[in-house]
């Protein structure tokens, strides 16, 4: 039946308004019939070691053969598995490696533009310009502001909700903040969000969250002090999964319990991102396994309220202009992310109120050094580990038998592969000795320098 694909192709291609093909997999580009007498199979390794062009889901793999160092900066990124040597009648190449003679050709006249590698990924140099060009080719004129976007999600939501009411969950973090914002901008009061401090929170930060909300957001804010019922429900738990899943339904429990004091509410508003919502298509390959546990601290779509999403076509920078355009402080739209169990994975083995209030103050040291040095925003995340490791030391003239806690600090683009954060020894020393004189408990501190992969970003 297929016998004629690449006649189909090509007529499919002419009656195309402009087209970018991009990566020649053979399951998601219409140019690959046309290449069939083309293609010639990689020698095993032949594309990844000479041109160190990949696929970006291989980024984890390829981190883990050659190291850090030489995966860190390719600048093109082909498929690896099959060459493009000739060219279909009618195009002309336009770029070319060591390796493979056509890794880009074009047939301007037609408008069909071929790219053997990705744009999209952020380690292709140029590729944000690649994909521009094509746009202009398109005709698009690159005038959309984010002003049009509030315009459009503030009128979309008031036409759903209809005046009816409207909760949200928020955190305090940059997704269910912007969002919170953009929905109060629509509804007003109207809006009610639900905050629940479930103890697991970094020092000082619920008392935070309720007051920039309240007074920064004019936001209606339902708090919730859960702390008891969390740590409950946590005790002797050492499993870092089960502690994910109690957390999760209790989170789940104790925000429809509050819910149910707020009249009216027919809609729920969450801060869906695009790679989240794209995240739960199912898709082969190891990155579906790898980030199921990041939506824990979510709510289920089965809450008996209608959903309303306003962030579900945005990536993250989108959502962090969308928040300036709202007239959010940068100081909460630069903030780390946090995991939605919280302190519950950065304290390894069994949670107790005792080994959180140290975490929390070793963090806080840690955090309060890194805005102290103007490094914050150099690095994506940073946090201190509380280990369930005793070992002994020296104070004054008496001998300890005390806790050691780790610090942690990553550059990462997306949260999928991290590099550690090479820190000056001053920095560590001080951070480290601050942390020991100052934190009852703590008498070893040591720096992770684990890439992602191989571990992970949070300890369990
Ligand atoms: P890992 O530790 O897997 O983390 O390298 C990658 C990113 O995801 C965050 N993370 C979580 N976020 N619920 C969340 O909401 C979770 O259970 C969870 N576990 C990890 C982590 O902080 C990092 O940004």
């Amino acid at each position: 039946a297929y016998e004629n694909l690449s006649d189909i192709s090509d007529r499919l291609l002419r009656a195309l308004p402009p087209v970018l093909t991009v990566g020649h997999e053979e399951w998601d580009s219409p140019i690959v019939p046309l290449l069939e007498n083309e293609m010639v199979k990689d020698e095993p390794g032949q594309a990844a070691v000479l041109d160190r062009l990949l696929d970006l889901l291989l980024t984890a793999v390829l981190k883990a053969w050659f190291g850090k160092k030489d995966t860190s900066s390719p600048e093109w990124w082909r498929y690896q598995g099959d060459r493009v040597v000739g060219l279909p009648p009618g195009f002309a190449a336009t770029a070319r490696t060591t390796n493979a003679p056509t890794v880009a050709f074009e047939d301007p006249e037609r408008k069909i533009y071929a790219l053997q590698f990705h744009p999209e990924v952020s380690h292709t140099l140029s590729g944000n310009r690649m994909l521009k060009n094509f746009l202009q080719v398109c005709g698009a004129r690159g005038d959309w502001k984010m002003a049009a976007f509030i315009d459009e999600a503030v009128a979309d939501i008031r036409r759903r909700v209809d005046g009816q009411g409207i909760l949200c969950a928020i955190s305090g973090g940059v997704d269910s903040s912007v969002m919170a914002a953009l929905v109060e901008r629509a509804v007003g009061e109207k809006l009610t969000a639900v905050f629940v401090d479930n103890g697991l929170l970094r020092q000082g930060e619920a008392a935070r969250v309720v007051r920039s909300l309240r007074r920064g957001l004019g936001l209606n804010v339902v708090a919730v002090d859960a702390r008891r019922e969390f740590l409950a429900a946590l005790d002797g738990i050492h499993d870092p999964e089960v502690k994910r899943r109690i957390i999760g339904r209790m989170f789940i429990t104790v925000f429809e319990r509050a819910a149910e004091t707020v009249e009216g509410a027919a809609f729920l508003a969450q801060g869906t991102l695009y790679p989240d919502a794209i995240d739960t298509i199912p898709v082969k390959g190891p990155s579906a396994t790898i980030k199921t546990h990041h939506n824990v601290g979510g709510l289920p779509e089965k809450l008996g309220f209608e959903l309303v999403e306003p962030l579900r076509f945005l990536f993250k920078d989108e959502v962090r202009e969308l928040g300036r355009a709202l007239g959010l402080p940068a100081e909460l739209l630069n903030r780390h992310p946090f995991p939605g169990p919280g302190l519950a994975v950065r304290v390894v083995g069994a949670v107790t109120w005792a080994r959180l209030e140290t975490l929390r103050q070793a963090d806080a040291i840690l955090i309060g050094e890194l805005r102290a040095a103007g490094w914050y925003e150099r690095v994506a995340q940073a946090f201190a580990v509380s280990l369930p490791v005793q070992s002994v030391g020296v104070m004054g003239d008496g001998r300890t038998y005390d806790f050691a806690c780790a610090l942690r600090a990553v550059t990462s683009v997306d949260g999928m592969t991290a590099d550690y954060y090479p820190f000056t020894h001053e920095f560590l020393g001080e951070t480290a000795t601050r942390i020991i004189n100052e934190v009852k408990g703590i008498n070893r501190v040591t720096y992770d320098i684990t890439s992602k992969p191989p571990g992970t970003i949070e300890w369990e």
